[in-house]
């Protein structure tokens, strides 16, 4: 089953915003399978962003998810990559579909609320960045069997 990861980024947290979003997750069907809240070193946030060096917003963003708690997730699901960024929205809230996350409770691309891994095997290295293997839980949920044939 595929997994991925999302960070609930500082102003998720600052603003009040953690249950609102996670909820969005639970509603939609998929499995939280592992979560903490972390303050995030310079060497996890420059890792996280490392395809991003050398770009301008490189350090503003990596100074961004160093300024607070952070709250580290893994959900598991059918095509739960995609979705969940469907589920996200653009990058830049000025342009996410008004129903999604950052369309919802974002303004500014700088602060746009939560972070995504972009495809399977971004993932699986994000997931690895922040997570133990034995911090990763598997079991089984009520209501699995309604979600899918
Ligand atoms: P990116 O990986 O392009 O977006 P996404 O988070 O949707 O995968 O960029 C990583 C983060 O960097 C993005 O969430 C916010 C920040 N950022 C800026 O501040 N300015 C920019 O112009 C871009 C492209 C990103
Ligand atoms: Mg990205």
């Amino acid at each position: 089953m595929e997994r991925t990861f999302l960070m609930l980024k500082p102003d998720a947290v600052q603003r009040g915003l953690v249950g609102e979003v996670i909820q969005r997750f639970e509603k939609k069907g998929f499995k939280l399978v592992g979560l903490k809240l972390i303050q995030v070193d310079r060497t996890l946030a420059e890792a996280h962003y490392a395809e991003h060096r050398g770009k301008g917003f490189f350090e503003p963003t990596v100074s961004y998810i160093m300024s607070s708690p952070v709250v580290a997730m893994v959900w598991q699901g059918k095509n739960v990559v995609a979705l969940a960024r469907e589920l996200m929205g653009a990058t830049n809230p000025a342009n996410s579909n008004p129903g999604s996350i950052r369309g919802m409770y974002g303004m500014d691309i700088s602060r746009n609320v939560i972070h995504g891994s972009d495809s399977v095997e971004s993932a699986g290295r994000e997931i690895g960045l922040y997570f133990k293997p034995e911090e990763l839980v598997d079991y089984q949920k009520a209501g699995d069997e309604w979600l899918s044939e």
